[in-house]
């Protein structure tokens, strides 16, 4: 790289000087006050635009253009554009009549999503800032509302508190509920063209929930979730971390195929509600991973029984085992069974998870025996990669 050019607002201005905005089309970009911040780094460029209530098929191929006519000016390495506020109104949806709300669902055709990664993943490249992350494991579930997020977020604080660095990547797109759990609020830092995850309970977390607004519905489909993933992989500086856990969203869609072929997942835990693991979608999520060779390390059942405050009786709402005797005949370890709590889920709700703001409490417990399970398996998969 020739390092001889010198990169600077001027040099940069020039080479947007002709974009026009897609959405006003005799409206110059520099005309307008979309770019928020330009950082420069010897040859990095870093852009943040605001861009509100625009229909994100128009934002995003918008964010790429910029982000390739910088790439191609003189001496640049790398330039980076971001967009912190997407926001998209009722008005919007209506008026973007070819919008498909909510996303289509992908066909989960391997051979599209592999024609898709191809155009917008570099399959080659290691990603750099995963380099300092020791173990990855993906948390997933055949079906939605399962319990996938706040078991995740339960997870993570029980490892934390047994000294781990643990980081949290939220890899819903269409739902992003991490942030909310977490109770993170606010706007996400940029160093050196780099995103830094949010830290709460000792976690460091990162969603596209603190990129996008919330409770804007985010109507991204099959390339967009992989740029998606992608900036989530590769533009966060993780820093040293022992575990990531990737909270997954439900099912074997785009996110699913996308994460399991861009990095070297060190395998996947399964979540289900003791009535969903005889489903066939349970089964298709332990496929998908059996299939991409990311071992599944076991299978937790959420909401198993009612544990009654006061004299600690556990009943068994939806019958007994059924999530063991399941991973038995599926030859996958059982890790254990959570009770159905309302402080579990007034903790995730209001953002003070459970096993920070009662450790030694009765719903900790069940997240402390899984991490005891667990905590092992880690061990194993960082001397292994050592
Ligand atoms: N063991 C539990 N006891 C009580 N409430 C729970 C429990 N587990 C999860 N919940 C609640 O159930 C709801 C769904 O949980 P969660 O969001 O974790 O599921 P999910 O599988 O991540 O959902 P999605 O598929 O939509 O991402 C939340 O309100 C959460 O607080
Ligand atoms: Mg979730």
């Amino acid at each position: 790289m020739n390092n001889s050019f010198s990169i600077n607002q001027e040099t940069i201005k020039e080479a947007l000087a002709n974009l026009m905005i897609p959405w006003s089309p005799k409206t110059r970009l520099l005309d307008t006050d979309l770019i928020e911040t330009i950082h420069i780094d010897q040859n990095k460029i870093h852009i943040m635009l605001k861009i509100q209530n625009i229909d994100p098929t128009q934002a995003e191929p918008f964010r790429a253009k910029i982000e390739q006519c910088l790439s191609h000016l003189q001496g640049v390495e790398q330039a980076r554009v971001f967009m912190n506020a997407l926001s998209l109104d009722k008005k919007d949806l209506t008026l973007s009549k070819h919008l498909v709300f909510p996303p289509k669902k992908s066909n989960n055709s391997e051979s599209t999503v592999l024609s898709l990664k191809k155009k917008y993943l570099d399959t080659n490249k290691p990603i750099e800032t995963l380099n300092t992350v020791k173990c990855i494991i993906a948390i997933a579930s055949g079906k939605g509302g399962v319990g996938k997020s706040s078991t995740t977020i339960n997870l993570a604080i029980t490892l934390a508190q047994k000294g781990l660095k643990v980081g949290i990547m939220d890899a819903d797109i269409y739902g992003p509920s991490v942030p909310h759990m977490l109770g993170l609020k606010g706007k996400i830092e940029v160093r050196n063209h780099k995103l830094i995850p949010m830290i709460a309970w000792g976690i460091s977390a990162i969603s596209i929930g603190m990129l996008v607004p919330k409770d804007q519905a985010v109507v991204w489909r099959g390339p967009m979730v992989m740029r998606a993933i992608k900036q989530l992989l590769s533009d966060v500086e993780w820093g040293k971390l022992d575990i990531l856990l990737v909270d997954m969203p439900p099912g074997t869609g785009d996110v699913q195929i996308t994460l399991s072929q861009s990095i070297k997942l060190d395998g996947a835990l399964i979540v289900s509600t003791p009535q969903d693991i005889a489903l066939l979608d349970t089964k298709k999520g332990i496929y998908l991973f059996q299939k991409t060779q990311i071992p599944v390390l076991g299978i937790i059942e959420n909401m198993s029984y009612f544990l009654c405050p006061h004299c600690q009786e556990k009943t068994y709402i939806f019958g007994k085992d059924g999530a063991k005797n399941e991973a038995s005949k599926l030859h996958i370890p059982f890790l254990g069974e959570i009770p159905i709590l309302p402080a579990i889920r007034s903790g995730a709700d209001e953002g003070i998870p459970v096993t920070a703001f009662n450790p030694e409490g009765p719903e900790s417990q069940a997240y402390q025996s899984i991490v005891s399970l667990l905590y092992p398996v880690i061990k194993k998969i960082k001397i292994k990669k050592q």
